[in-house]
């Protein structure tokens, strides 16, 4: 495993998307991916897979302090007592005694953002939650949240074909992380043929060298979802090689 370098913290590089795993195929992708070396786990209360997530981490016996555990509010829940509560259920669903991560899912559609962020902060105070941050939000309101509190993350939609670089220079100057979710924008990295072409120079496939792409960039981490033994191995197989400065320059190339 990589780890990238947050707030001083060092966080896995490489977790485990659950969007859509449900029932026992998610609690056995989540034990399998453990098992495997995955240490970090992203979900979120709108997925409605916490338990089945909880059950997996429980099943793979790996001590909870080696895992990053992250999940989201949705924004119907932004107020002050629904955070608190919605995040006790999402802790009792997931297991252990505290969340890693806990994120806005989007920006808020009318509580103010001093609102949520103050009550992710009694949380953090309280010991339920490790860190907090956003997802989905531009550079504008990630400023604006962070007058309210510190940001450890922004999770956004992030893969070869999507630029992202205002929010990347935001995240190496504020240090927080950029997890990129849609790492293999849902398996079309796969198609492409420059990206084919450089895993091939490195004995790996266009999806290894797309995450790989991602991971080799100071402040990413990335959140690919797989459902079988084969996709999560290959996802995970990704720290045995490196691309160029030309080879990153090239793949950057594709994003709009
Ligand atoms: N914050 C947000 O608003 C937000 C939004 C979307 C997603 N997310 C998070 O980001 C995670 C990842 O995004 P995503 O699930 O939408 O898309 P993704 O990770 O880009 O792609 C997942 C798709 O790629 C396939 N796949 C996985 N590994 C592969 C491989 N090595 N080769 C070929 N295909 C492969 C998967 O198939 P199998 O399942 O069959 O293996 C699945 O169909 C989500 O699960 C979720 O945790 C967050």
């Amino acid at each position: 495993m990589e780890y990238q370098t947050i707030k001083g913290e060092k966080v896995p590089s490489l977790g485990l998307g659950t969007y859509r795993l449900t029932g026992k195929t998610c609690a056995q992708a989540v034990e399998r991916a453990i098992g495997m070396g995955y240490r970090h786990v992203d979900t979120a209360q709108m997925y409605g897979n916490e338990a089945e997530v909880g059950r997996g981490i429980a099943a793979s016996g790996v001590d909870r302090d080696e895992l990053f555990v992250v999940t989201k509010i949705w924004p119907s829940d932004f107020v002050h007592d629904r955070v608190i509560r919605t995040t006790r259920e999402s802790l009792e669903k997931l297991g252990g005694d505290h969340i890693d991560l806990l994120l806005m899912h989007w920006p808020p559609q009318g509580t103010p953002l001093g609102e949520t962020l103050g009550a992710m902060r009694e949380l953090q105070d309280e010991g339920a939650i490790r860190h907090f941050g956003v997802s989905n939000f531009s550079t504008s309101l990630v400023e604006e949240a962070a007058e309210h509190a510190e940001i450890f993350c922004n999770q956004v939609e992030y893969h070869a074909f999507r630029d992202q670089s205002a929010i990347l220079d935001q995240a190496r100057g504020m240090d927080y992380m950029l997890t990129a979710y849609q790492p293999l924008s849902r398996g079309r990295v796969g198609n492409d043929a420059t990206i084919r072409e450089i895993g091939e120079a490195h004995g790996k496939t266009a999806a290894q060298a797309a995450l790989r792409w991602l991971i080799q960039q100071e402040k990413v981490s990335a959140i690919p979802k797989a459902t079988g033994e084969d996709h999560l191995r290959a996802n995970l197989d990704v720290f045995d090689f490196e691309l160029s400065a030309g080879e990153m320059d090239r793949i950057s190339g594709l994003g709009r």
